[in-house]
């Protein structure tokens, strides 16, 4: 488990300089969709002998898009084993979500060509009208990073040893002094999606309450970040009976875990501080409304919230934000034994309301439900984000690639908006609305944990959160259940399973409060 995070240098080199390191094989030539040649890879083509003119002429099935490949091999003689030519997409749309794309696909093609040090020649001269964000080397670089990603800490045999994983990547630059500076930062961020990403996919007799709060001291405490963990007993006695409830039947107490970054305070005034909140089921069984098999398969994802927030933080920390951000994560395992909540269980949540649990399954929102209370009460955040699987529902309404938003808040609903374009992770706005409230009333308790049928699922979730959030208090709730996890493979992230959704959008917003 530990090894998960350790942060061990990156074993593929990414670098920026004035020449190619040495022993350089692999030599990449970057074309727009129009496949016209810039002039250094003119001059590259005029020393091979126009190879690289001829086969482009020959290859109507290479289009040129993002991230498409056309790999050529080169006589013995050649300064480099091989030439990949790299796609970028149509000129006038490319962008830095293009070129991360381009650079994610472009390590695979190293990878599979078995290239250990590769020299980008051209980057430098690329004409990128359009490209707002960084610079094009530098996203490109960022792409390559993140589609390095695997996690195979738990494979006993190496693959390396029969095809060696390449070494490196370097960007042909005379600025390389600004873009390495930049990519550094960059480089940070996509390490803390991989922590994310390692959170998610680590299985759950590796990944629970106690060693999840473990991963998260070792992890940011170094970076200066406050970290208090509140354990079982303690839960007990404060009254987090939502928390206790969740966690009862399992043989892995529950935690709530609180991360402070201080930020820093301007002229002598105390800034309320940024308020994020995770959900953290380390595994939903759904209790003793026991999910059918199918369902249970992916439910080591169900503390991407958690992990997003923590992923967040480190972020945060290892850049120094100004801003002080305070993030509470709800940790539990929603298991089975003849000591777990049963349907028709009235329990008593930290706020004080009661909740009639009708469907033990529907555990996210009441471990939220306690979080949300106690970074109220203790931090008074002038804003809160939470992030949650919480829901199949938000699947079937906006299908994988987008998160659904519940906000209570218009501007907290644009800033959103605004941080999803800069990250490349999408939103879509859902309503919050009385009508869903009323459907939780219960005939026992103050509010009951499910609604009446299938229908609005997502925003019944929502509607549940919405009574532990103070009045006047902007808040937005992201529904991830759709975007924590893939199985496609992506180019940015060929491996399947975690996405590490949400460090970045979570980043780009506390940007906009810097
Ligand atoms: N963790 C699940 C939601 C989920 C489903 C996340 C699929 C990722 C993929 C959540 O705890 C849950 O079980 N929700 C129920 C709510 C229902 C009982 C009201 C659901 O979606 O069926
Ligand atoms: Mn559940
Ligand atoms: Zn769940």
């Amino acid at each position: 488990m530990a090894k998960a995070t350790k942060s061990a240098p990156p074993a593929f080199k990414i670098e920026f300089a004035k020449s190619p390191a040495k022993g350089a094989d692999c030599g990449i030539i970057a074309v727009f969709a129009d496949k016209k040649l810039s002039e250094s890879a003119k001059l590259t083509d005029d020393l091979l002998g126009g190879i690289v003119a001829h086969q482009l002429k020959h290859s109507p099935a290479f289009k040129a898009g993002a991230g498409h490949t056309l790999a050529i091999a080169l006589p013995p003689r050649a300064p480099y084993t091989r030439l990949i030519v790299l796609g970028l997409g149509e000129k006038s749309s490319f962008s830095a979500q293009s070129a991360e794309t381009a650079g994610g696909r472009l390590y695979g093609a190293l990878k599979t060509y078995g290239s250990k040090a590769a020299v980008l020649l051209n980057a430098a001269e690329l004409d990128a009208p359009k490209f707002k964000e960084a610079s094009p080397e530098v996203s490109l670089a960022l792409g390559a990073r993140l589609g390095t990603y695997e996690f195979e800490h738990y494979k006993t045999a190496k693959k390396d040893e029969i095809v060696p994983a390449p070494r490196s990547l370097t960007f042909l630059s005379d600025d390389g002094k600004a873009l390495t500076k930049d990519f550094k930062a960059q480089e940070d961020l996509a390490m803390s999606v991989f922590l994310a990403r390692n959170l998610v996919n680590e299985p759950p007799n590796r990944l629970y309450p106690e060693s999840f709060a473990k991963v998260i001291e070792q992890t940011l405490k170094p970076l200066g970040v406050k970290v208090e963990v509140i354990k079982s007993d303690q839960l007990k006695k404060m009254g987090m009976g939502c928390m206790i409830a969740v966690g009862q039947a399992s043989e892995n107490p529950p935690c709530l875990v609180t991360m402070s970054w201080p930020g820093k305070a301007s002229k002598g005034k105390k800034q309320k501080p940024l308020g994020l909140v995770g959900k953290g089921i380390t595994f939903d069984t759904g209790g003793l409304s026991l999910k059918p098999y199918e369902g249970m398969l992916d439910m080591k994802c169900d503390m991407a919230g958690a992990a997003a927030v923590v992923g967040a933080m480190r972020t945060i920390a290892l850049r120094k934000s100004p801003v002080p951000v305070v993030a509470t994560v709800a940790l539990a395992e929603n298991s089975v034994s003849d000591e777990a909540v049963r349907p028709s269980d009235i329990i008593t949540s930290y706020s004080g309301k009661t909740v009639e649990v009708l469907n033990t399954d529907a555990e996210g929102r009441l471990v939220l439900a306690d979080a949300l209370t106690y970074i109220q009460r203790k931090h008074d955040p002038r804003l809160i984000l939470d992030l949650a699987t919480l829901t199949g529902a938000i699947m079937i309404a906006l299908g994988l690639d987008y998160c659904g938003v519940f906000a209570n808040d218009d501007a907290v609903w644009k800033d959103l908006e605004t941080a999803a374009k800069t990250a490349g992770e999408k939103v879509w706005r859902m309503p919050l609305d009385e009508a869903f409230r009323r459907e939780m009333d219960s005939p026992f308790a103050d509010i009951k944990n499910v609604g009446n049928g299938r229908y609005g699922g997502s925003s019944l979730g929502a509607a549940f959160l919405s009574e532990f959030v103070d009045k006047g208090r902007p808040w937005a709730h992201l529904d991830i259940a759709g975007v924590a996890i893939h199985k496609g493979g992506k180019p940015t992230n060929p491996k399947t399973f975690a996405t590490g959704w949400g460090v970045r959008i979570l980043d780009q917003f506390v940007r906009g409060h810097e």
